[in-house]
């Protein structure tokens, strides 16, 4: 299974205000990531991203059809809408879709996901779309934990002459 950590933020990595307001992530940077979740078919959420998605309203949600989404909750109980499908913890992410035969997926926050998946050393490549903005205060692209992740640059790319997107391998 590759896992790919998707994630938006500013300059110096942040990827929502305090208040969880995402404001200063552009369209183009949305719009990137739901051409390649529709590329590669699967997403997996925390619960707090997938509570925070949702209150946009349902075009994000609708945005988001034909791609299968995964919301990570320790609560067997959580309800999630139609479409959506929960699972208790990433290693049992990794293990229910390599049994139903899906080999990439895509990580997409929030923090303290990203960093659940990390201590695990499950991730496999990260692309950075960063916006070009410094935001002084907010939650980080990972929650801080004991955890390194070594990586190799893959490439470089410029989306609409706004953001900029930084592609790696974490080399294991
Ligand atoms: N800029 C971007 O690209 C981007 C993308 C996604 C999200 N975000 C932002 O990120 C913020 C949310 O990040 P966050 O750190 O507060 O929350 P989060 O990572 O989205 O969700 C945390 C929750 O996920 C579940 N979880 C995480 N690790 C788990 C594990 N190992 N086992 C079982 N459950 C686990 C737990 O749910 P339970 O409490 O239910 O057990 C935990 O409380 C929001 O502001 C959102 O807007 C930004």
């Amino acid at each position: 299974m590759k896992v790919i950590l998707w994630m938006a933020m500013s300059v110096n990595g942040i990827i929502a205000r305090e208040n969880n307001e995402e404001d200063f992530i552009s369209d183009d940077s949305w719009n990137a990531w739901i051409g390649y979740a529709q590329k590669v078919g699967t997403i997996v959420w925390g619960r707090k991203a997938y509570e925070i998605v949702k209150s946009w309203g349902k075009k994000y949600i609708d945005d988001l059809k034909n791609i299968q989404k995964i919301v990570v909750t320790s609560d067997p109980n959580y309800k999630v809408e139609e479409g959506f499908e929960i699972a208790s913890s990433p290693q049992e992410v990794i293990e229910r879709l390599e049994k139903e035969g899906i080999n990439e997926i895509i990580l997409t926050g929030g923090s303290t996901l990203n960093s659940s998946f990390a201590k695990l050393n499950l991730i496999d490549e990260i692309i950075l779309n960063i916006e070009p903005v410094i935001i002084g205060k907010g939650i980080p692209l990972f929650r801080p934990e004991v955890f390194d992740l070594k990586l190799e640059f893959i490439e470089i790319d410029k989306y609409q002459g706004k953001t900029t997107q930084l592609h790696y391998k974490v080399l294991k």
